[in-house]
């Protein structure tokens, strides 16, 4: 990443303030942006999570400004128990993000769980003036499609597709897994009838190319990055447990590089959702300046309530205004990959540098 226009990940320099030489008031900056063809009021978007799939928490989630919602997701795991028995969902679990099912538990656990999902969906629609997202999670293409029209139809706003896969079977590479997860995405992206974003986890072997290749099925955005659930292992008990634990601002340095990376890349009208590590009004700053059309944040929002939202947009237009910026564009981009000419000597040039300041420590 290069710093073009003294942005918060570059030099500390400030901009001088606005053009007519007045200073910019907080109170007048400019929060909106858009995002998969929607106006938001706030770049701030409350992401999938137990929040989002109860009643009081998008109800405050609104009032405290929210840009947007995304629901918890409906599990393909769970439509597959409902489908054909549950025997075929215990044999998919597991690939199941599990610490995230459980918010969802009625969802789970009974028949019918496409039309809980929906009620859920015209609740929030009711609760909340800023767009509602849908979140679907799968690992194959399957009935997907069905249901992804259902829930445009439904009146979800746009789809978010979170592909949760982990690539464990040693006799499948990686090309045979990503046209695999290629089919679903464009069949959804066709059949969806709402834009569709997609959840990408950060583990594919080109990054760059992937992304692209899921631009061109058809995604209006994409979602960077899944944070996976990472088991540990009981000693007492010699088990495996699965260990749910919220992030810090230190995860977000790896959806900031690969935004940074991919914003140029990719076609300007696909949006960019940075999720992962964003907890403070800075945190949102660096993720503008980077590229990132709006944050997602669940970890934050769980740990110190919606009302957070509120405190963090006063902080982001109170950075905003001191450093000159009138408005959110103005900031995105500030910051990116795009005037290096060849960004993975650019990467590898950065890794040595850090490198060697670390040497320094084991003097
Ligand atoms: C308790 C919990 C439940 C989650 N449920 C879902 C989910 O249903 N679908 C999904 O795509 N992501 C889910 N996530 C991931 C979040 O949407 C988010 O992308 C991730 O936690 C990174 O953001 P954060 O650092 O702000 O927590 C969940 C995260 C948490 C902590």
């Amino acid at each position: 990443m290069t710093a073009t226009d003294g942005g918060p990940g570059g030099s500390p320099a400030k901009r001088p303030v606005a053009g007519d030489g007045t200073s910019i008031r907080p109170m007048d900056v400019d929060l909106s942006t858009r995002y998969l063809g929607l106006s938001l009021a706030s770049p701030i978007v409350a992401a999938a999570s137990p929040l989002t799939g109860d009643a009081d928490g998008l109800r405050r989630l609104g009032d405290a400004g929210v840009g947007a919602v995304v629901l918890p997701s409906l599990f393909e795991e769970d439509m597959l128990a409902e489908d054909v028995g549950l025997a075929a969902g215990l044999e998919e679990g597991s690939r199941v993000f599990h610490e995230a099912r459980e918010y969802f538990p009625d969802l789970a656990a009974e028949k019918g769980v496409a039309d809980r999902y929906l009620a859920n969906l015209e609740r929030a629609k009711g609760l909340l003036e800023a767009p509602v997202i849908a979140s679907l999670n799968a690992t194959s293409r399957g009935g997907w499609t069905r249901y992804a029209k259902l829930l445009g139809r439904a009146g979800a706003d746009a789809l978010e597709l979170n592909v949760y896969f982990v690539a464990a079977d040693a006799s499948r590479n990686a090309a045979d897994i990503e046209a695999e997860q290629l089919e679903l995405m464009s069949a959804v992206c066709r059949d969806a009838g709402v834009a569709v974003a997609v959840k990408l986890s950060p583990f594919y072997t080109a990054m760059a190319n992937f992304a692209s290749a899921v631009a061109s099925a058809g995604a209006k955005g994409l979602v960077l990055f899944n944070r996976f659930y990472q088991p540990d292992v009981d000693l007492d008990n010699m088990t495996v447990l699965p260990r749910a634990s919220l992030s810090r601002s230190a995860d977000l340095g790896l959806p900031l590089r690969w935004t940074a990376i991919l914003r140029p890349i990719l076609p300007e009208d696909v949006s960019l959702g940075l999720t992962s590590g964003v907890h403070t009004g800075h945190d949102i700053a660096k993720a503008v300046a980077v590229g990132a059309d709006v944050v997602m944040m669940a970890s934050e929002l769980l740990a110190e309530g919606p009302g957070r939202v509120q405190a963090l947009e006063s902080a982001l237009r109170e950075w905003l205004a001191e450093h000159g910026y009138g408005s959110v564009s103005d900031l995105r981009g500030s910051v990116s990959a795009a005037s290096v000419e060849n960004p993975e000597a650019f990467e590898r040039a950065n890794y040595t540098k850090t490198l060697r300041s670390l040497e320094r420590l084991g003097r």
